[in-house]
């Protein structure tokens, strides 16, 4: 059976909140708070499947609990090939529309770059309405974009449908 890793990095805990979600829909998982429970990118390496989660940040940026692991990939370069990896996170399509889950898409990069095959988990952008978002990529997003600030209602049924999707994606 693969085995499964969440690693998430959250300031407010909706990203979190998912996280958790995700860890109920996929049994055996381990979930990894970046804040908590991160140590080294070892970790990386105990899984087959590493599910992401960041909010976005700033300008487009990934949660600050990401900020010294990605630098540190960035710079050592563990090799990630073989394993299946896809993104999440939460954002605020309104407030800050120009750049609405940008994050999603500056980790997959640092991701892919290291070998894992990141093309999982994409979900349609209809129902969103945003200016500008790096993660949207060929008319989808790369990975699960939340808004619980302004589509709160939406959440449980968008994460429980990306659950479902990356078992068949995946099939795990
Ligand atoms: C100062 C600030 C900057 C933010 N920048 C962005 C941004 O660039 N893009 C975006 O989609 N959301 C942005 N947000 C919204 C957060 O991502 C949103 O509140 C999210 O729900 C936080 O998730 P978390 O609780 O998992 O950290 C920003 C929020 C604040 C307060």
């Amino acid at each position: 059976m693969a085995k499964i890793g969440i690693f998430v990095g959250s300031s407010g805990g909706v990203t979190l909140g998912a996280a958790e979600k995700l860890k109920e829909l996929f049994e055996d998982a381990s979930l990894i708070n970046m804040e908590e429970d991160y140590e080294d990118l070892e970790q990386f390496e105990e899984f087959d499947v590493l599910l992401i989660g960041s909010s976005t940040w700033g300008q487009g940026d990934p949660q600050r609990d990401w900020i010294d692991p990605l630098y540190e990939m960035e710079n050592e370069k563990p090799d990630l090939s073989g394993k299946y990896v896809a993104f999440f996170g939460a954002g605020d399509q309104v407030t800050h529309g120009e750049h609405f889950v940008s994050a999603l898409a500056k980790m997959k990069d640092v991701f892919t770059k290291l070998g894992a095959d990141t093309e999982y988990g994409y979900t349609s952008t209809k129902g969103y309405e945003y200016k500008f978002s790096l993660a949207q990529r060929d008319g989808k997003f790369c990975g699960l974009a939340i808004d619980n600030i302004n589509q709160e209602d939406l959440t449980n049924e968008r994460v429980l449908n990306w659950a479902k999707q990356l078992k068949k994606e995946m099939g795990i």
